[in-house]
């Protein structure tokens, strides 16, 4: 036999193999001296592997395999035995041992800075400045198969449905999504800048005017916003798009692929179609336009039935025109005052005043405002909630945006103090009927919803100029356990639609021609109707895997702050570089 190469991996062997000479090849994860014997747990991408080495059987092996370094790269040769009563059932490896015939260390490691396991209290800070140990636990590991896999299924998927995978540029024009643009300067133009994309909808409405039908990428995009624990700067999308698109269409696509995914990594077959809620009902019923159905206790609207009552908190915001929203929350009567605290504090965070409590006792109501509100009132509430005696009901007072939002939050607090949002439990939905324009206070103007490409439903139309606040969208969201996993629409293919839609979003025609020009050329040369979606999918593969943060599933993450920890990006450029880039700083820190 070659001893060169090696003949199986650290997660191959099992009892059949016993009495075999094996070649493996490894991390030595951990080195464990019984006095007289070493065991050497050997891993690799595959699995561990426990080598063992006697004194009994060779005192220089015993030495040499007691001297390696944990996480040096050592090969092995060695027979495989029976554990005999030392058979550990946690591992697929677990039946069998190698008894070390020769050990050699290719490369040896220094002291590692945190130990290589999947539970570790190593700082993230710690962790992504060393990445390439971070990648080596198992967990992190599985992570990037499994998103391969997915990669996998989504791409079989897609390409039994005729579509075509076509790549798009990276270096582009600006593509408005929501976000500020990265801009990469030109050299062989001075003063000008290419934007990376936010995403490629220009380029897929282009392909669609191009007569492709259908497409897909496995686009990346890059996104210059504040980042929290599902964004990164740059993610990557699965982006769809189809001629001669309905929203049906869309919805089917998207579905058939989703449980493609999940029959190919759960061997589960989720249930099609998926529910759908209207913008509307979403923010109503769950405060929320991306509501985690895993459970229901829905919020209800409660301002008429507690306009009168004697809480003023309750029927001044009633008079303003705002909106008194409640919920139920069954068996709760002996919640603590810690817990309430913390319900009101992320009400507070969520932008409302309060948040009002009330226990339904057998004999009587407490909470912070019981005392204000009549027997009637108090029958009345019960009714509008369906409450039961030794419930809690939760109640939030505001104007309807902060209203409903913080109870939404709060919600989503009490499912998980209720265990009732386990991860693997799947609750897909489609939300529709989104508005067009929301307003932006700051800016003193209307943004799109969804991105200014979005058609608005046609009963609509003549609200552009006049309402266009009340201006529908033929956009759908889908919804994964709380998250936004994509979001698409049905597109605008005309020219006039469109400016007219750039001039409600504030942009002149001449910036609109100096932006978009190309589409809206294209526009005039026989455009299909079509319409698309665009899947998230690092946070598809994060809410796959159960991962806390989406960098778990991304190889080399950026940190909130934008940086990358081991490359030290960004960093300064040198003078030469910046002069033929045609750039001067002005601020350095
Ligand atoms: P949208 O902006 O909704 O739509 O993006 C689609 C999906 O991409 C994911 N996503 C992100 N993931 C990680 N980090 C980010 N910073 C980030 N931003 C977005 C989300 C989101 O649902 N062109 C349209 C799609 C279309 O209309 O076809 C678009 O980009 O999961
Ligand atoms: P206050 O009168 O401000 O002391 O509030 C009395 C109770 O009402 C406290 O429990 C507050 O948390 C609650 N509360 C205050 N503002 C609101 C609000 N906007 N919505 C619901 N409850 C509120």
């Amino acid at each position: 036999m070659s001893r060169d190469r090696r003949t199986h991996t650290c997660g191959a062997l099992r009892a059949a193999n016993i009495g075999q000479e094996v070649v493996l090849l490894g991390w030595a994860a951990n080195v464990r001296d019984h006095g007289g014997c070493v065991f050497i747990n050997l891993r690799d991408r595959y699995g561990i592997t426990q080598i063992k080495a006697d004194q009994a059987d060779s005192a220089k092996l015993y030495q040499a395999a007691a001297l390696i370094k944990p996480e040096s790269v050592i090969k092995v040769v060695g027979v495989v035995i029976d554990r005999g009563t030392n058979r550990n059932p946690n591992m697929p490896t677990g039946e069998v041992e190698v008894e070390l015939k020769e050990i050699e260390v290719l490369n040896p490691s220094k002291p590692v800075p945190f130990p290589i396991a999947n539970e570790i209290d190593a700082n993230e800070v710690t962790r992504l400045t060393y990445r390439y140990l971070d990648l080596r636990r198992p967990a992190l590991m599985r992570n990037l198969v499994l998103r391969a896999q997915i990669v996998r299924q989504v791409r079989k998927y897609l390409d039994s449905q005729d579509f075509v995978e076509v790549e798009t540029p990276i270096l582009t024009k600006s593509t408005p999504e929501g976000a500020r643009d990265y801009l990469v300067p030109s050299r062989v133009h001075p003063g000008e800048f290419y934007a990376l994309p936010q995403s490629p909808q220009t380029f897929k409405q282009i392909l669609m005017v191009a007569g492709l039908d259908r497409y897909y990428q496995i686009a990346r995009c890059f996104r210059d916003e504040d980042l929290r624990a599902d964004r990164q700067p740059e993610f990557s999308q699965i982006d769809i798009e189809v001629s001669f698109a309905t929203p049906e269409l869309m919805y089917e696509i998207v579905e058939g692929m989703l449980a493609s995914v999940w029959k190919d990594v759960f061997d589960i077959d989720i249930p099609t179609p998926f529910p759908r809620i209207p913008y509307g009902e979403a923010m109503e019923k769950y405060g929320s336009d991306k509501p985690d159905l895993r459970f229901d206790l829905p919020l209800a609207t409660i301002t008429e039935v507690v306009a009168k009552s004697g809480f003023k908190v309750f029927s001044d915001v009633a008079e303003a025109g705002g909106v008194v929203t409640a919920m139920r929350v069954p068996n709760a009567e002996s919640w603590s005052r810690k817990d309430l605290d913390g319900l009101t504090k992320v009400a507070t965070e969520n932008g409302a005043k309060g948040l009002a409590w009330f226990k339904i006792g057998a004999d009587d109501w407490t909470g912070s405002a019981a005392k204000f509100l009549d027997e009637g009132v108090r029958q009345a509430m019960m009714d509008a909630l369906s409450a039961e005696v030794g419930d809690l009901i939760l109640v939030v007072a505001d104007a309807a945006g902060p209203a409903r939002q913080a109870l939404g939050a709060i919600r989503l607090k009490v499912g998980d103090r209720l265990g009732l949002r386990p991860y693997d439990k799947w609750s897909f939905l489609w939300v529709t009927d989104f508005p067009m324009f929301e307003w932006d206070a700051a800016a003193n103007r209307a943004t799109a919803v969804h991105h200014p490409f979005t058609s608005p439903v046609l009963q609509d139309l003549d609200k552009l100029e006049s309402a266009p606040l009340q201006c529908r969208a033929r956009a759908y969201d889908v919804v994964l356990n709380g998250t936004e996993l994509g979001g698409g629409s049905i597109r605008i293919h005309n020219r006039e639609t469109q400016q007219r839609v750039f001039k409600a979003l504030g942009l002149s025609e001449e910036s609109a021609r100096a932006k978009f020009g190309f589409l809206l050329d294209a526009f005039e040369y026989g455009a299909p109707p079509h319409g698309g979606v665009a899947l998230g999918l690092d946070r598809m593969v994060m809410l796959i895997t159960g991962a806390s943060s989406i960098r778990d599933v991304i190889a080399f993450p950026k940190t909130t702050a934008a940086s990358c920890l081991m490359t030290e990006a960004p960093s300064q450029a040198d003078p030469a570089q910046l002069a033929e880039l045609h750039l001067a700083v002005t601020k350095s820190s």
